[in-house]
């Protein structure tokens, strides 16, 4: 059965706890950072995720669209971040295998995430080693914006990749996600679904997870 990570970036804040509590059909958590170099916007960073930590048991899944990743990454670590995700457009490849066995090394798990002209060709060095890759379904920066299908494609190959080499990385897709999105995404082979504004403009949160499952 498919994951459902709830973005954080379309939750109203002022009532953190309470939208939380409210999401507890699904399994993670999606929390999506945003520096405003990388991405032409900014959300929270490190210190907001270990107050999240402290008040559910859920699995942190951190998105970090930040330029140099690798400086703040004891940060979320230490926020108690369950899986960190970096974009591979924001490091210098020769840091990648360093970024990863360090988050690894730490006890947290590790993923890479593409936008949606990045070709998934670029992670075959390291997909024996990640434990989620992160298909871009939308130019990171925004919630609300529509699907590019072009995600379906990326997915059925990292299946395919998956079966054939015995890879045990999960599959997550991000960006333009509502019950007709996520049935294609499912049929590709998705593990893990990201939905905010789907979710979180709705309202009941607990129906609109389950219509995604
Ligand atoms: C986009 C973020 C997404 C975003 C998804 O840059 O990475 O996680 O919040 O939002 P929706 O589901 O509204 O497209
Ligand atoms: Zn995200």
């Amino acid at each position: 059965m498919v994951k459902i990570a709830p973005s954080l970036l379309s939750v109203d804040f002022a009532c953190l706890k309470d939208e939380i509590d409210k999401i507890k059909a699904a399994q993670w958590i999606h929390y999506d950072v945003m520096d405003g170099h990388f991405v032409p916007n900014i959300s929270f960073g490190y210190s907001i995720l270990k107050d999240v930590s402290r008040i559910t048991d859920m699995y942190l899944d951190v998105h970090l669209m930040i330029s140099e990743p690798s400086k703040y990454i004891d940060n979320f670590i230490d926020s108690n971040a369950s899986l960190i995700v970096f974009h591979y457009e924001a490091v210098d490849r020769d840091e990648i295998d360093n970024l990863i066995n360090y988050i690894k090394k730490s006890n947290v798990d590790v993923g890479i995430a593409i936008k949606p002209d990045t070709a998934v060709e670029v992670l075959l060095p390291y997909l024996a080693d990640l434990d989620l890759i992160l298909v871009m379904s939308v130019e990171p920066g925004f919630g609300g914006q529509k699907f590019n299908p072009i995600a379906l494609d990326k997915i059925k190959k990292l299946v395919s990749l998956k079966q054939d080499n015995n890879y045990k990385y999960l599959i997550e897709v991000d960006g333009g996600i509502n019950e007709t999105t996520a049935k294609l995404c499912r049929q590709a082979g998705v593990d893990v679904l990201v939905a905010g504004s789907y979710i979180f403009n709705s309202n009941d949160y607990t129906k609109a997870i389950e219509s995604l499952k």
